[in-house]
């Protein structure tokens, strides 16, 4: 196809919604008050005009691609999760993927990253497709108005039900869909205990509130798994029969699939729905963008389900859904508890300390790119971003695991819905960004949507 872009033309375009990080110095009183209901104002502006800083007690914000590179992908990447992440999922995620440590790790990193492989895309790509089509189809039956803060999560949490849940004789889909919502209010309340560090055997705030959602979610992932296994199906049709195909070839024990179930259910349903209803907004900012996405697509892809060959020729749209990632990182920060002393670029780390990767900060540092809070996808069509400085899935043995999968769900959706739904701006105002389990819009990003 043509690739002598328009996108290299739009210098002056208008600066998408921003997050407001804190301004001036936070004490430690605020700092909680403020952290359990929006992170992103209690990390500090100059993360993002210098690449370090340190923080009160011992904590450091390390925005340079280097010394990030080095902690996470050389000396330091045995360096263990920070403590309150722990605090803050453990409860939902138990000891999963996402949180353990060592060699209980290792084993399962090694059981599931199967699952998660390019050979296995095409056949989830036609969910997502499913699940894309009746978006764009509901869209294009509406009332011209969507709210894309609420259309983008019911659209993962159906891909969740269908490529995890599905084919369930005794569960309906609807009771799925129920149950997982009422999981995801509850795990994304973050305890105020938890941002503060404060031992875990301190009680919070949400264990004085019934964790029924949590112990009904594990009860029917259990159910989910176990009708499926009596099932014997000879050739896996979805994400659920690779995942029992992998304990079955490297036993595990019931519960820590059923911990693994979920963690993949948490780590992949708001991250992905974030970046969606960003994206979708940032389209509609744009509109010259959007005819240009479109007109690639429709090349591409002109009806039916859009597959997993066709999104690997759309070469605008992946560069759309990565400054859609850069801008709006849904794992806006993540830690570190430093595991020993180490040096790096003159930067002394002393065990315990607290390494801090403000994602978001990093994204949009002045010293790294250019205009860094405009829109700019051609920032990803030609030029090769140095290491360290585009993390929205982390990097090194911790990088994550559904980053492909979460690509490809993102370009599917997006293709099959754009491809026949013109988004622009309505006069309510664009929410800004919060970040507490992930980063969100505060409120509802009303769009207009069109068929076309
Ligand atoms: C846009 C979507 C996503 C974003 C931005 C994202 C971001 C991240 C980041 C930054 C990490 C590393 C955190 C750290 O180093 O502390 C991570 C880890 C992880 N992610 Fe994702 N993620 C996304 C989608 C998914 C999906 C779809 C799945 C699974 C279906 C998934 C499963 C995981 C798991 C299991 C880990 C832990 C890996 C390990 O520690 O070995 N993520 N994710």
């Amino acid at each position: 196809m043509n690739c002598v872009s328009n996108l290299h033309d739009q210098n002056d375009r208008v600066e998408p919604i921003a997050g407001k990080l804190a301004e001036k110095p936070v004490g430690l009183l605020d700092f909680a008050r403020l952290a359990g209901r929006n992170m992103l104002e209690v990390i500090p502006i100059e993360t993002t005009q210098q690449l370090y800083l340190r923080g009160p007690l011992n904590i450091h914000y390390i925005c340079d691609p280097e010394i990030i590179t080095e902690l996470l992908v050389g000396k330091g990447r045995e360096f263990p999760k920070a403590k309150f992440t722990k605090d803050i999922i453990g409860s939902a995620v138990g000891n999963g993927l996402i949180l353990a440590e060592g060699q209980k790790w290792k084993a399962q990193r090694r059981r599931y990253s199967p699952l998660f492989a390019a050979r296995n895309l095409p056949m989830l790509s036609q969910y997502f497709a499913e699940t894309g089509i009746e978006v764009a189809e509901s869209l294009a039956e509406g009332n011209g108005l969507v709210d894309a803060a609420q259309m983008a999560p019911a659209a993962t949490l159906t891909n969740i039900s269908r490529v995890m849940f599905s084919g369930n004789q005794e569960v309906s889909a609807a009771q799925i869909r129920a149950g997982l919502r009422k999981y995801f209010e509850y795990i994304s309340e973050i305890s105020l205990f938890d941002v503060m560090g404060l031992p875990s055997w301190l009680p919070r705030r949400k264990w004085f509130k019934s964790n029924k959602p949590v112990t009904s979610m594990r009860y029917l992932a259990r159910h989910v798994i176990e009708e499926r296994r009596s099932q014997n199906r000879p050739e896996p049709l979805d994400f659920l029969d690779l995942m029992i195909a992998a304990v079955e070839e490297d036993f595990e024990d019931m519960e820590t699939t059923v911990d693994n179930l979920l963690t993949f259910v948490v780590a992949g349903h708001e991250t992905s729905a974030n970046a969606l209803a960003w994206g979708v907004y940032l389209l509609a900012l744009t509109p010259d963008i959007q005819t240009e996405i479109r007109q690639e697509i429709k090349s591409i892809s002109p009806q039916g389900p859009v597959s997993f060959e066709d999104i690997q020729q759309m070469r605008l749209l992946r560069a759309h859904i990565r400054e859609t990632l850069r801008l709006y990182p849904s794992a806006a920060f993540f830690a570190r508890d430093a595991g020993a002393e180490l040096t790096v670029k003159g930067i002394r780390f002393e065990k315990g300390d607290a390494l801090f990767f403000p994602v978001y900060s990093v994204h949009r540092n002045e010293c790294l790119w250019d205009a860094p809070n405009a829109y700019k996808p051609e920032r990803f069509l030609d030029t090769k971003i140095p290491k360290g400085q585009f993390i929205p899935f982390g990097d090194g043995p911790r990088v994550c695991i559904g980053a492909q999968y979460a690509e490809t769900e993102l370009m599917v959706l997006m293709a099959s819905i754009v491809r026949d739904i013109e988004f622009s701006l309505t006069s309510t105002p664009i929410p800004r960004p919060v970040l507490t389990f992930t980063m969100r819009p505060e409120g509802p990003i009303m769009l207009n949507a069109q068929a076309i």
